[in-house]
């Protein structure tokens, strides 16, 4: 099995006695209010997705993450994981103290060992995570809407978060590695999506089956834009194919709790070394990766692959040019397997599909199989309406 980012799965749960234990130190401790987001941060650290972190990072880290896309010992680590507060909170709190984590419903969910208090550069931080300062991008509207001050330290998680949908594919990673384990699968590629499943990504996780054992599809449940697609169609699309479309004992679905970033490359990069957490020893990264508007090149999630060496990932990314429809060749194929031209080829954007849906019309067969439209016509009722 694939080693996790770092060499070791981080498990930052308190369990039994441990727990119980800092639940009452927690009562008497200075205590900040964590916003469903940062609860996720949380609990994403202590389960170990974000091996090798344990924490939120300190300034030093940060300023590594941010220039260096590595951590200060060198790790690859390309997106900040961070708690932001507001100069107001993070005044009364003490570094070298310890901080209970808590809920808006009161719930103590961890303790935060405070161990470094210190204000981002936010300009050098957009330029460099989302290559814009622009705030039409979502990801960069976030960072400047967050807190001023960043709490850097290790986190240990008390209390698992309530979740009323998708529970029966929540895992944590080492359930996944069981899973994976108990499949006997030595190769596994890894799919991140944040829309329901369409022809393209079908063929280009086919493509992907063909070399390995098993596929991953790893839907992203946490926070996207507005005009996505909301998550459980996405995920409502996927049971659709898996019942009838995929293999059923080669594929398998796990939900992925984390909000998009939209940060294109840097986000193509974290997502793949989450995914080798899990277990993935492949990951797909198709066209325009994590990207949205015309933040980024086409291929520019691919390329930034190639500025690490191959056992600094682990993990090995699948790249798959823009795939289609060809009516001349009857099938789905990319500019590397079709030879005619462009007006044989169906493609259609997200947006595009998007606005057929509002004006009541299906998307063709070659675009989206008639089973997943039939749950997009249920989205755009829900969207539109
Ligand atoms: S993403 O934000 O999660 O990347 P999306 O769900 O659209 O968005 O894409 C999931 C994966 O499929 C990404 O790796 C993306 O690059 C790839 N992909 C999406 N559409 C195509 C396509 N037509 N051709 C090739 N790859 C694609």
């Amino acid at each position: 099995m694939i080693k996790p980012h770092g060499g070791q799965l981080v498990n930052r749960i308190a369990v039994g006695e441990v727990r119980e234990e800092l639940l009452g130190k927690a009562a008497e401790m200075p205590g900040i209010i964590l916003n469903r987001q940062q609860l996720g941060e949380l609990e994403n650290i202590a389960t170990g997705l974000y091996s090798p972190l344990e924490g939120f990072l300190d300034e030093l880290n940060y300023y590594s993450v941010i220039n260096e896309m590595r951590m200060g010992d060198g790790t690859v680590w390309t997106l900040p994981i961070v708690l932001a507060v507001t100069e107001e909170e993070a005044k009364s709190l003490r570094t070298g103290s310890q901080i209970a984590l808590k809920g808006e419903d009161g719930v103590t969910y961890g303790i935060l060992d405070l161990e470094d208090k210190y204000l981002p550069d936010l300009i050098n931080e957009a330029e460099q995570v989302y290559q814009t300062v622009d705030d039409r991008h979502p990801g960069v509207a976030n960072l400047y809407n967050r807190g001023e001050v960043l709490l850097g330290g290790r986190i240990t998680l008390l209390n698992r978060l309530p979740y009323r949908e998708f529970n029966e594919y929540r895992k944590d990673p080492a359930q996944v590695r069981e899973l994976f384990a108990r499949k006997g699968w030595k190769t596994i590629v890894g799919f991140q999506t944040r829309n329901p499943i369409h022809r393209a990504h079908e063929y280009i996780q086919k493509c992907a089956l063909e070399i390995t054992d098993g596929l991953l599809l790893s839907p992203l449940v946490g926070e996207t834009k507005k005009t996505d697609i909301p998550a459980r169609y996405r995920i409502e699309s996927y049971q659709v194919v898996m019942d009838k479309i995929y293999p059923a004992d080669r594929v398998e679905m796990v939900v992925f709790p984390v909000d998009m970033r939209y940060a294109g490359p840097r986000e193509a990069v974290f997502h793949a070394l989450c995914r080798k957490n899990l277990g993935c020893t492949h990951f797909i990264v198709g066209r325009d990766h994590a990207g949205v508007g015309n933040f980024y090149g086409t291929y520019d999630a691919q390329r930034i692959f190639n500025q690490f060496k191959a056992e600094e990932l682990g993990i090995i990314p699948l790249k798959f040019e823009h795939a289609f429809y060809c009516t001349r060749c009857g099938s789905m194929a990319t500019s590397k397997t079709c030879p005619h031209g462009e007006e044989y080829h169906i493609i259609m954007s997200g947006t595009k599909i998007r606005e057929l849906l509002h004006r009541g019309k299906r998307p063709p067969v070659e675009v989206s199989r008639p089973e997943v439209v039939d749950v997009l016509i249920k989205a755009a009722a829900f969207m539109y309406s």
